[in-house]
């Protein structure tokens, strides 16, 4: 596990920025994990403004992969992930329209939903470098404190917890959507890097007990402790009770 200490969220967001593009220079085709929520803005961001519009960074050979979507909202929906990505980093690069991948949330089907993204993952060769935030739960996509890792793509009951800190991205808490698809702790697991990001001092507690902690399934992040490349890049308020 190596920390990258950083001073604030937007420099977080700029080294984080920065170890993604460093991936992509050294491997044009490679496959990005994706994630959503509040942490990640500011790496897109960051991708869009300090590499690809300085003509320093293509997206053009990269295809990617999301960590997660509500089930039973359509794309077209502007809580949706989906429309999160397009409006928070594919539509502002030139990443192919038939390169990006996330989880079909419109499928009611959770079994065969989860079956063809699963298939889609194996398809473009497993995850070069997957992208985390971190839920104050411990959660990983929507890896929910269990009993056990999940390993593959999956059908989740959202947490009260998580329904709780969602519901700021909705007109009420009644809309949040109940369900969700995501990939499994083994498909994370797999990706050959995992740069987990996480800022300010609501998040301190969580990292403290996610990487210094026991690893166990009731604590989801604890188990990238066993990742052989994790890389969590933090800003101090995030590192403050470590
Ligand atoms: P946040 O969400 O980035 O909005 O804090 C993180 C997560 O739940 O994974």
């Amino acid at each position: 596990m190596r920390i990258i200490k950083a001073k604030d969220y937007a420099e977080m967001s700029r080294k984080a920025a920065n170890i993604i593009a460093a991936q992509v220079i050294a491997k044009p085709d490679c496959v990005l994990g994706l994630a959503t929520g509040g942490t990640p803005v500011g790496t897109y961001k960051s991708l869009i403004e300090d590499w690809y519009k300085v003509g320093d960074l293509s997206f053009a050979e990269v295809t990617t992969v999301n960590l997660d979507e509500y089930r039973g909202l359509p794309r077209t929906n502007d809580q949706s992930y989906w429309y999160f990505m397009h409006e928070n980093l594919f539509n502002h690069v030139d990443v192919r329209p038939d390169a990006v991948h996330v989880p079909n949330g419109e499928n009611p089907d959770a079994e065969a939903a989860c079956a063809e993204y699963d298939a889609i993952i194996k398809a473009v060769g497993g995850v070069d470098l997957q992208l985390l935030g971190i839920g104050h739960d411990g959660h990983i996509g929507f890896n929910e404190p269990a009993d056990h890792f999940p390993v593959g793509t999956h059908c989740v009951d959202l947490t009260e917890e998580t329904i709780e800190a969602n519901k700021r991205f909705f007109a009420s808490r009644d809309d949040v959507p109940r369900q969700a698809y995501t990939m499994g702790v083994g498909t994370i697991m797999n990706a050959r890097k995992v740069l987990l990001i996480a800022s300010g001092a609501d998040k301190a507690e969580i990292v403290k007990k996610s990487f210094f902690g026991p690893v166990t399934p009731e604590v989801p992040a604890s188990i990238l402790q066993m990742h052989p490349d994790f890389t969590l890049v933090a800003d101090e308020a995030a590192l403050s009770l470590i």
